[in-house]
């Protein structure tokens, strides 16, 4: 039985209905219980450019966000040193094919690497004749990655390896499914024994005949012998400029467009103890020829690919100015005391001469060989991570500050020590600000910079996000208050100079810290709805913020700002007004637009994008990865008195397209009208 033409039309009318209630089709109709006025001077006349900083990114090493993230690189602990020195070691995540009668595998110090002695000595006992005979499919070595390899039909795998034979070298090198099964690319390595008596380099070139997102590399061989492996490497040919970061995510970045990137940490810099900070020189040069170290904080291992030149190669890409987080003799368990800093300082002085020297300093030159010839654009560095409090920050702080001052002017410097509250009692171009905190405490925290002293160096809000339980792992709620917190640092951008979200990236395998922007696996990712709620800053860098009041009847859950800008695509511009609705009930927001010329702003090619979900604390993951993204629509009218409703628990956007020449460009004589 079916329905008859009539109740499928009525049917169709309730679902159009329930649909556009879902997604607010009738802005104006809903019913909102409370009200406000956003009165804006969009003349522009009392605006001010917000700087062209704000709002960056900062990478810290951390939930493998580099190693198994956006380092391309798919083999773990590629030179066996995550070990240790001492021989012999554990291998891991390294494993053995092949039974105890057919190979023996065992670490030595034979390596041709200076700085990392310890390779892989694979004594093979069977043999393609006799009666010790090779499985078919060989005795060897697999490496699984970081949580397996995604491995993709149709894509190119460059495999580098070292390797020294006591006799001919027939070794199968192959990207395998989990448990060996399945053949997805292969190559046939061979050589007399001449060819391998010393250390040799092996390139091949794998091209996948299949895809499959949890992969292992495998070295095996039918030929009885010794064979010594180092310096093992698979790269996707797929990454950013060749430059090997990991396509997706890398997009993930350039969609923020991030005004500057700060790295590589965190604690991460600073380490539990010295001996495992991040240090710069160990993690520049030939990749093979890099120690790799573990840090000790985020209790991982990195080969460190991903090492300081590789930082500064992904903010160029990025267009995003480096910021350089380095050690300054403090870490969260020792300290260098101020007598005894200066070689700290010396190696901080390298590094900046390494990405700004010419082709002839001693550390230009080491930059240039790795194929870099001109500076990179450093001009921020920051002396430490969240040591203000330590005993000899102070000390070691005023020997970096004056060194760098002396040789580099021009750089500013950044001091851990918050300049929010009491003026600092010491020279920086900006103070550090970290803040994580529950929701509510969050949203409160928009109004913490209307306090500030006006005068004096400029905050650098470095790490920021709601964590805990309102946060879980990526909560709606936690993006709603970050926003609110965001439109505040907005407003006083005449003290805040940068922000950034923390962290940045977490690979799902290893959630080391909650939550995070970026969530991704060997093969998926999703941003969480904080990730969602940045982009909707990423065009306030360079703007202009127009002053504006809001007023609410009974609600203190709102908070409101208008900015205008250029669109760097179709060069339009743009008024944007951005409103968090943290509470639980819809606002009706009454929009003044003053100082506008009549009919100046075009409903054609205005939009409204609205962040919110069923439920203020549902998050995204792999099987619902757009369960909290923007959804933009059209806005029909639009005007210089507009009516909108401000959904319960969303973070609103408008983008209502000018005509040009009808804006006052801030500073310009009142009676003057000029397109921006
Ligand atoms: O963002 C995670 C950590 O939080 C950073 O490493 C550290 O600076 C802060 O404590």
């Amino acid at each position: 039985m079916g329905l008859s033409k009539a109740s499928c039309n009525v049917f169709l009318l309730q679902l159009f209905i329930v649909v556009c209630l879902v997604f607010q089709c009738f802005d104006v109709k809903v019913h909102a219980d409370l009200n406000a006025t956003l009165t804006v001077d969009a003349s522009g006349a009392s605006g001010r450019q917000i700087p062209e900083t704000l709002f960056g990114i900062f990478f810290e090493e951390i939930n493998h966000a580099g190693a198994g993230g956006l380092w391309a690189e798919l083999v773990s602990n590629r030179g066996f040193e995550a070990g240790g020195p001492n021989i012999p070691s554990n291998i891991d995540p390294w494993s053995i094919i092949g039974s105890e009668t057919s190979i023996n595998v065992e670490t030595d110090r034979t390596s041709c690497f200076e700085r990392n002695k310890v390779a892989l000595r694979l004594e093979v006992l069977c043999d393609s004749t006799g009666n010790n005979i090779c499985p078919a499919d060989g005795v060897g070595v697999y490496n699984p990655g970081f949580w397996g390899m995604n491995i993709e039909q149709g894509k190119k795998y460059k495999v580098v390896f070292y390797a020294r034979s006591t006799g001919p070298l027939n070794l199968s090198v192959s990207f395998t499914g989990s448990n060996s099964v399945g053949n997805l690319a292969s190559t046939m390595i061979k050589g007399s024994a001449s060819d391998f008596s010393n250390w040799t380099k092996v390139e091949a070139l794998l091209v996948a005949k299949a895809t499959n997102p949890n992969s292992r590399l495998q070295l095996t061989t039918t030929t009885k012998g010794v064979i010594w492996l180092d310096q093992v490497s698979a790269m996707p040919l797929d990454t950013y400029k060749g430059h090997g970061f990991r396509s997706d995510l890398f997009q993930m970045l350039v969609d923020m467009k991030p005004s500057f990137i700060r790295f590589p940490g965190g604690c991460f810099v600073e380490g539990d103890w010295l001996m495992n900070a991040f240090r710069w020189k160990a993690a520049v040069g030939p990749w093979e020829e890099r120690p790799g170290h573990f840090g000790d904080v985020w209790k991982y291992w990195t080969d460190d690919g991903l090492g300081y030149f590789e930082f500064l190669q992904l903010a160029e890409d990025l267009d995003a100015l480096p910021i350089w987080v380095f050690n300054n003799g403090v870490s969260h368990n020792d300290e260098v005391d101020t007598t005894a800093v200066l070689p700290f300082v010396q190696e901080a002085l390298d590094g900046i001469e390494f990405a700004r020297g010419d082709q002839t300093s001693k550390w230009g030159s080491i930059r240039a060989s790795m194929g870099h010839p001109e500076p990179f654009n450093l001009k921020y560095v920051a002396v430490g991570n969240e040591d203000c409090g330590k005993k000899n920050y102070r000390g070691n702080y005023l020997k970096f500050y004056g060194a760098i001052r002396r040789a580099y002017p021009d750089i500013e410097i950044i001091s851990n020590c918050d300049g929010s509250s009491t003026p600092l009692d010491h020279p920086a171009d900006m103070y550090d600000y970290h803040i994580y905190t529950s929701a509510n405490d969050m949203f409160s925290r928009a109004t913490t910079f209307n306090r500030v002293t006006r005068s004096g160096p400029k905050a650098f809000v470095s790490e920021y996000a709601v964590t805990g339980k309102d946060a879980g792992q990526g909560s709606l709620l936690a993006a709603l208050a970050e926003a609110a917190f965001l439109i505040g640092l907005e407003k006083n951008s005449d003290v805040v100079k940068m922000a950034s979200y923390a962290p940045l990236f977490v690979n799902a395998n290893d959630r080391r810290w909650n939550p995070d922007s970026i969530v991704f696996n060997s093969f998926q990712l999703y941003g969480t709805p904080s990730y969602w709620m940045q982009l909707f800053f990423s065009e306030s860098n360079g703007a202009t913020l127009l002053n504006s009041s809001l007023q609410a009847t009974a609600s203190n859950s709102l908070i409101a700002s208008a900015i205008t800008w250029q669109s760097s695509v179709d060069k339009k511009n743009y008024i944007r007004i951005k409103a968090v609705n943290f509470g639980a009930t819809a606002v009706n927001l009454k929009i003044s637009l003053n100082g506008l010329d009549p009919n100046s702003l075009q409903s054609s090619g205005s939009t409204k994008s609205v962040l919110t979900s069923t439920n203020v604390m549902d998050e995204n993951s792999f099987s619902q990865p757009k369960k909290v993204v923007p959804i933009q629509s059209l806005v029909q009218s639009v005007g210089k008195d507009m009516n909108v409703i401000v959904a319960p628990h969303s973070f609103t956007l408008l983008d209502l397209l000018k005509e040009s020449s009808n804006l006052k460009m801030p500073g310009s004589d009142s009676s003057t009208w000029s397109s921006i």
